[in-house]
């Protein structure tokens, strides 16, 4: 099997290539010289020039209040390309991993989401994100849509990095007790990934829209508390006080409160186990303030 990665310079994209190459599995990744999602012409000649068997693409627009200011932007990446990736994968026989977010959803919900809840995202980045889903499940028959949950790791930015950051400049850090999700270590992601893509391999039809997220959810203040206590073994932090500011006090976009999925499916239908997530903190904060010691 030959996978082609769009996005190896993300979060996930780095990690799926790297379990990969582990596993033996061909793969490539094209360069945003090569392919930039934003010309969707170009999804074309990519993919008839690599004749993959699988493409993940673990490419998005991804932030949620830049969104807001330029949407043509964030639908031409994340639901246009995705289209045209879609029709292309069809007419060429190619299966199409795409990941997604738990930011289809409000976060209204008081439990872990389904694929079977109804969705409702707002703001445009969720709106992309949903209609890109749409757009494959219309264009091509075999398809992986995987939703994921807040993706931690030390590159690029995420919760953990942005939180850990802060504490070290800062005395006091705002954070918001009434937002849930699952912190989901990139290379824990890249693992289930793989391990789909290996079942795809030896023949499953399993098509459809899956979640993945850890095992615990954590409430954004409370995962502050757990950084801070694991930080504080590595580095003298400013931070002397965590202020509480609840969903409602933020301005602009607003958040899913509840970013929780459960990955039930995912366990049931490629025996693929959730993980917790607490033991990788302790390696992605350490990982994070060696880079920022080897940067100052
Ligand atoms: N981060 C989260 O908390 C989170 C939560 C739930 C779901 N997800 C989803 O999981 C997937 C992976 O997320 P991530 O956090 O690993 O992403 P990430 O670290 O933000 O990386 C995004 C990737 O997309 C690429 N990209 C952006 N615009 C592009 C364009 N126009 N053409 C080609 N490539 C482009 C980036 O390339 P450059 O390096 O060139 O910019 C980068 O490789 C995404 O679908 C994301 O929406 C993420």
């Amino acid at each position: 099997m030959k996978v082609l990665v769009i996005g190896q310079t993300g979060q996930v994209g780095h990690e799926v290539c790297r379990i990969l190459g582990e596993k033996g599995i061909s793969w490539y990744s094209p360069d945003r010289t090569e392919l930039d999602l934003s010309e969707p012409e170009q999804i074309q000649s990519c993919l008839s020039r690599h004749q993959p068997d699988l493409v993940i693409n673990a490419a998005a627009y991804n932030n949620p209040v830049q969104a807001e200011n330029e949407p043509s932007r964030c639908f031409s990446i994340n639901r246009d390309a995705v289209a045209e990736l879609a029709d292309c994968c069809q007419r060429q026989g190619i299966i199409l991993f795409q990941l997604s977010s738990y930011r289809v959803f409000d976060g209204t919900k008081q439990e872990p989401y389904n694929e079977k809840d109804p969705t409702n995202p707002i703001g445009v980045l969720g709106n992309s994100r949903l209609q890109a889903e749409q757009q494959i499940r219309e264009r091509c028959e075999r398809h992986i849509i995987l939703r994921l949950s807040w993706i931690i790791s030390e590159r690029r930015p995420n919760i953990l990095r942005r939180l850990a950051e802060q504490m070290l400049v800062n005395k006091e850090v705002y954070v918001t007790p009434d937002q849930l999700g699952c912190p989901t270590p990139a290379v824990d992601a890249a693992r289930v990934i793989v391990a789909m893509v290996q079942q795809l391999n030896c023949g499953a039809e399993t098509w459809g829209t899956y979640h993945y997220s850890t095992t615990e959810s954590v409430s954004e203040s409370n995962f502050a508390e757990i950084l801070i206590a694991e930080a504080s073994q590595h580095r003298d932090l400013k931070v002397r006080k965590l202020i509480m500011a609840n969903i409602e006090s933020r301005e602009g976009i607003k958040p899913p409160a509840n970013g929780t999925l459960s990955s039930n499916k995912v366990l049931n239908t490629f025996g693929v186990h959730a993980r917790p997530w607490r033991s990788a903190v302790a390696r992605i904060v350490r990982e994070v303030y060696d880079d920022s010691k080897s940067s100052q």
